[in-house]
């Protein structure tokens, strides 16, 4: 039965949400097998729970883990207070909990953002390709346009062409946002302080944002969090997560950091209890100071895996070129070549879709970004698992003439 005759879903959907290019990933396509697609932490969490259902019937669950059992029929902590505390003892550079924001992923705090900022139809971001898709992906929801001013591809730096920034930025007064990601996705490059601090001091009155998704995994020898730089600048931003180095993706946990104003905005906006109970007691857990201790030591092995393994193992293979970015995060991107030596998408596909359809192993293709053509994004795994990515691309490889 019709629910109403004059009824038409495209007549009350946004017409920038009708035409809409929504995030893709590999695994909308590949969900099984040895899965190095998304930059999940597969040596999993760092700490075991375990969750058991008590008094059946009532549908209670009692909550073991070394977060205390919380009765869940109390909303959380609209603020989560406790996490934020223990967030600040991790990173003792972030003046106080009134400076960090909660949401659901860091993905929410993206979306949170130029939902807060920038005004629909007149407003724009600028993004630094290639770069994390869903700065675009937001900021088409919101209706609000993207200018790109590029990274320095040559040779694989993947830094910020901080002048070409800056030009844009200024002479555009609709730009209220500068995304920068660092260490980037898929580049693997942590970023200089000098450019951040130049982009900062430029006259630009928007709000810079540092998405440091993988900041964990970066040699504490090269850097460090730009946390320690909110209190100087309030016009500065940064984002973090509990999904990477603390093997934390299921629980939606990401972070904001900057000044308290902003910090008050955004919490003004969100939906009031937005992060859960479960969440939060996992995420508290998952702070306390021998759990920071031991994500520190997981990110180490995988960075070991990375440096020591991974990478000199892929660069001994056929028809890969090298491997380029900054080498800073918990993936490697790997250009391939053919036989001319000329870089080559078509093999990169090809054998991305073969491991994937008929090896049980999925990474992601990363070739139609700007400055990364011919090239696969390979998380690093557990050494079983990047052992079998490694012997899998070798005897896939040597089958090309
Ligand atoms: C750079 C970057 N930012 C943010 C995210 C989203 O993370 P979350 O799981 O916190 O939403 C990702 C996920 O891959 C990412 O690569």
């Amino acid at each position: 039965m019709p629910i109403s005759s004059g009824f038409d879903i495209k007549r009350i959907i946004r017409p920038n949400i009708l035409k809409l290019e929504p995030y893709r990933c590999a695994r909308d396509d590949y969900s099984e097998g040895i899965l190095l697609d998304a930059n999940e932490n597969s040596y999993g969490p760092v700490f075991q729970i375990s969750i058991s259902e008590v008094g059946a019937g009532c549908g209670q669950l009692k909550f073991e883990s070394q977060a205390d059992s919380r009765q869940l029929h109390r909303y959380p902590d609209p603020l989560g207070r406790e996490v934020k505390q223990r967030i600040l003892k991790m990173r003792p550079s972030i003046p106080g909990i009134e400076n960090i924001f909660l949401g659901v992923g860091s993905d929410e705090v993206i979306d949170m953002l130029v939902r807060i900022i920038c005004q629909p139809g007149k407003d724009a971001v600028m993004v630094t390709p290639p770069t994390y898709g869903m700065y675009k992906v937001v900021a088409s929801i919101n209706d609000v346009d993207v200018v790109k001013v590029p990274l320095i591809v040559e040779g694989g730096s993947f830094q910020l062409d901080v002048d070409a920034m800056i030009e844009a930025a200024l002479g555009n007064p609709a730009i209220k946002i500068i995304w920068l990601c660092s260490p980037g996705n898929p580049t693997g490059t942590y970023l200089r302080e000098e450019d951040i601090r130049r982009v900062l001091d430029s006259g630009f009155t928007g709000l810079v944002v540092v998405d440091e998704a993988y900041v964990d995994f970066v040699h504490t020898d090269k850097g460090e969090s730009y946390a320690k730089l909110v209190s100087e600048y309030p016009g500065l931003f940064v984002i973090q997560t509990m999904s990477k180095s603390f093997g934390l993706a299921g629980i939606r946990l990401g972070v904001g950091i900057g000044s308290s104003e902003l910090v008050g905005y955004l919490n003004n906006a969100k939906a009031p209890y937005s992060v859960s109970t479960l969440s939060l007691d996992v995420a508290k857990a998952a702070l306390s100071d021998e759990n920071v201790e031991k994500m520190r030591r997981v990110a180490a092995s995988i960075v070991d895996q990375r440096d020591m393994y991974l990478i000199p193992e892929l660069m001994r293979l056929p028809h890969v070129s090298r491997i380029i970015g900054g080498n800073d995060a918990n993936f490697v991107l790997c250009r391939f070549v053919d036989s001319d030596g000329n870089i080559s998408n078509k093999i990169a596909k090809d054998l991305y879709r073969e491991m994937a359809e008929n090896q049980g192993l999925v990474v992601r293709y990363r070739g139609s970004d700007y400055g990364c053509e011919g090239c696969l994004r390979i998380t690093i795994g557990t050494a079983e698992e990047n052992k079998a990515v490694v012997d899998t691309m070798r005897k896939l490889l040597s089958e090309i003439p």
